[in-house]
Order: structure tokens, then C-alpha cells, then sequence
């Protein structure tokens, strides 16, 4: 059998993870998956950068676009960020020519999800984003597989590891909101613009995208109700302590009688409750389907090593020749929803 042939794009946190897992269980991955899975080629901004990994055997390319064009690659993997600009015209290329796309990239995907998954299908192509959602959780594998058959009820849970860690870490050590988010980068958690995290927008995004899966419906991001996390003071996080609460930003979907509501915001819950009791990067995803009832899945939702583990899943997927699509059926037949009336801005 032909080995997969992949090309990396991007060598920040997740990419270096993926570069370290691909050497580290490679020949797990080759036997998991019946055949090869190897890394021809590269791409980042700066090519001299020491990113603590040995690029040597691998093709470089300085215009990550070029990736697509290689003989030598069958899928890109893409994690270099950014709604528009690179990363869109790859994954478009890419798709456009048959070549597979994993990505990590959930404001793309938020944004012209929908878009590049029917590119993908019209080529033959696969488009898969686990990484993108909740980070180590497997939850779009769960949600396109496993739950397939039931009717989604409601979505919710904590989708951003920056803000769960900011939180927690004001609370348990009186830190100062501006030094645990430092920290937050320093550890590789945030975005390259830590206002989409702290501003709720990031996990915004994820629910968009498990909603869209959840509900066959279009992703709507502009529809999502969105508080994020600046307001919240010390003092604040305190106070709801001394009561038994702790504050957790909070996402939740659901398809209501009067359409699709998303909301995404600060709430109190119970510290003793399963999401009360999050901590650091930790993130939930609570899924209540009709037959199966309410299921729960927690882990890391952000860092190199959760979100390798999850772009690795995707592509062992891809090399096992499974073609499920992007939000669990053919884009086209994903339906508009309305908004409820106490959704949307
Ligand atoms: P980083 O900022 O650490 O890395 C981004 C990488 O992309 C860098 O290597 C950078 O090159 C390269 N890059 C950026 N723009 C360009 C460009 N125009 N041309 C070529 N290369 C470019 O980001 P992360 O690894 O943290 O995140 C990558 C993606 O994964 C994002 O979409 C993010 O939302 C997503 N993600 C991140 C998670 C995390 O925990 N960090 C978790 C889940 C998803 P250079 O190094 O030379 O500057
Ligand atoms: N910045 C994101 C987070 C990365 O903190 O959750 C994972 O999607």
C-alpha cells in the first residue's frame, strides 16, 4: 500500500506537535491505519527559526500555497491560522485539486465552513477539523459517527482552554487577569490574537461549528450571542466562590421551537456541578440526543500535545480511506435555520 504522503503548514505550537507525534508513533500510526503515514514537506514564515525539531528530511516550501501544487503531497495539514489571507487559498487549492485538508483553523472553518466542505466533495476530496473544536476531544468524531443517529437536542460546554486557564488560575491563586493571560501564551494555549479568546469569539466559532454538526443546519457564527470574559473581575470570581459558584464562559446551542439559539457568555454554575468542577485548559462538551440522552466529554482543549493528538486522528482517518463529511452529511443538504428570537445580535 502507498504511504500517505502529508505536508505541514505552519510550524508554530500545533505543527511542531505534529512533527514530534509523526516521530514518535509513526510505525503505531502506520499500523493503525494499514499503511504509512509520512511528512514530505514544510512551510512556515521564517525558515531559519530553531523550532526544537529536525525539519532536515522534509521538502520546504517559503509560500505555503505551494504546498498544494506538490506531487509529493496527498494531504495538507493546516495550521497556520487565520480566517482569510494563506491558510484559505491553500486549503481552497488543495481541495480544489483532490488533495485532503486537516485543520486546526476554526475561524476559517466558522466562516467558510460550509464553502470548502462542498469544494471538497465536488473534488473528492476530505475536509476534517477535529482539532478545531475543543481541542483533544474527539467530539466532531462523536458527533459524525457515533451520535450520528440520533436527533441533537442541545450542545453545550466549555470550548476555550485560554479562558477556562485564566479563570481558574484567578481564582486559585489571585493572579492578576493580565499575568495569567501571559501565561496562557507562554504555554501555547492562545490565539495569535488573544482577544478572540478572551472575547468569547474563538469559542463562539466551536459552537457554530458543533451546532452546524448537531443540527444539520448552515454555520450561522453570526448568529451567536457573544459576552466574553473581560468584564470579569477578581472580585467578581470571589464572590461567586464564597456562594459555592465558580464562573465559567459558557457556550450552549440549541434548536428550540422558534429556531436555532447560540449563545456563548460568563455564567455562575455550581462549583460543584461537572462544569464547575473545570479546571486549566479543560474544556467540556455535554451532547443530549434523543436516544442516547445526555453525553459528556472532557479533556485538554488547547496545547501542542491534545491538538497533535487530535489533527493525528483525522489523518489516520483519512489514510484508513474513511470519507465522512466535514458536518456529518453532504454540505448541500445542510439546511438554514432561524434564528430564535433571543439569539443573534
Ligand atoms: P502559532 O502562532 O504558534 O503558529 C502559526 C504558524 O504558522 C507559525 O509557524 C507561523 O510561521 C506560520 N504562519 C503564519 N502565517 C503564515 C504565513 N502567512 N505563511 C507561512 N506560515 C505562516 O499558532 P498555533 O500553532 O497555536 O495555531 C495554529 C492553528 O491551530 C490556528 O488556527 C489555531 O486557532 C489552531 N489551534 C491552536 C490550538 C493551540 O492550542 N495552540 C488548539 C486548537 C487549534 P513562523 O513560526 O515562521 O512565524
Ligand atoms: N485558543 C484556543 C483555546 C485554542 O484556548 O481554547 C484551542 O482551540
Amino acid at each position: 500500500t502507498q504511504p500517505l504522503r502529508i505536508a505541514i503548514a505552519g510550524l508554530g505550537t500545533v505543527g511542531v506537535g505534529v512533527v514530534r507525534m509523526v516521530t514518535a508513533h509513526g510505525d503505531r500510526m502506520a499500523a493503525r491505519a494499514g499503511r504509512a503515514i509520512e511528512i514530505t514537506a514544510v512551510s512556515a514564515r521564517s525558515r531559519t527559526k530553531d523550532r526544537g525539531v529536525d525539519l532536515s528530511p522534509y521538502g520546504w516550501e517559503d509560500d505555503p500555497v505551494a504546498l498544494a501544487r506538490r506531487d509529493d503531497v496527498d494531504l495538507i495539514v493546516e495550521v497556520m491560522g487565520g480566517e482569510d489571507g494563506p491558510a484559505k487559498v491553500l486549503t481552497e487549492t488543495a481541495l480544489g485539486s483532490g488533495k485532503h485538508v486537516v485543520t486546526a483553523n476554526k475561524a476559517m472553518m466558522a466562516r467558510h465552513g460550509q464553502a470548502l466542505a462542498e469544494l471538497a466533495e465536488a473534488n473528492g476530496a476530505v475536509l476534517r477539523y477535529e482539532a478545531a473544536v475543543a481541542g483533544g476531544i474527539p467530539i466532531m468524531k462523536a458527533l459524525t459517527e457515533g451520535l450520528a443517529g440520533n436527533g441533537i437536542e442541545r450542545v453545550m460546554g466549555v470550548m476555550n482552554g485560554t479562558c477556562n486557564y485564566i479563570l481558574t488560575q484567578m481564582e486559585q491563586t489571585g493572579a492578576d487577569y493580565a499575568d495569567v493571560l501571559m501565561k496562557a501564551q507562554q504555554l501555547g494555549y492562545a490565539e495569535a490574537d488573544p482577544a478572540f479568546d478572551v472575547g468569547g469569539i474563538d469559542a463562539a466559532h466551536k459552537l457554530a461549528l458543533l451546532a452546524a454538526t448537531s443540527f444539520g443546519t448552515r454555520v450561522d457564527f453570526d448568529g451567536v450571542q457573544i459576552e466574553g470574559i473581560e468584564q470579569v473581575s477578581l472580585a467578581d470570581i470571589e464572590q461567586a466562590r464564597e456562594m459555592g459558584y465558580r464562573v465559567k464562559l459558557l457556550g450552549i446551542a440549541r434548536m428550540g421551537e422558534d429556531g436555532l439559539e447560540q449563545r456563548m457568555q460568563p455564567v455562575l454554575v455550581p462549583a460543584s456541578s461537572s462544569v464547575g468542577r473545570l479546571d486549566g485548559v479543560t474544556n467540556m462538551v455535554i451532547v443530549e440526543g434523543d436516544f442516547v440522552g445526555r453525553t459528556v466529554f472532557t479533556g485538554p482543549g488547547a496545547g501542542e500535545g491534545p491538538t497533535a493528538s487530535a489533527i493525528l486522528g483525522d489523518v489516520i482517518d483519512i489514510a484508513r480511506g474513511l470519507t465522512v463529511p466535514a458536518f456529518g452529511q453532504p454540505a448541500g443538504t445542510l439546511i438554514a435555520a432561524n434564528r430564535a428570537a433571543t439569539a443573534g445580535p
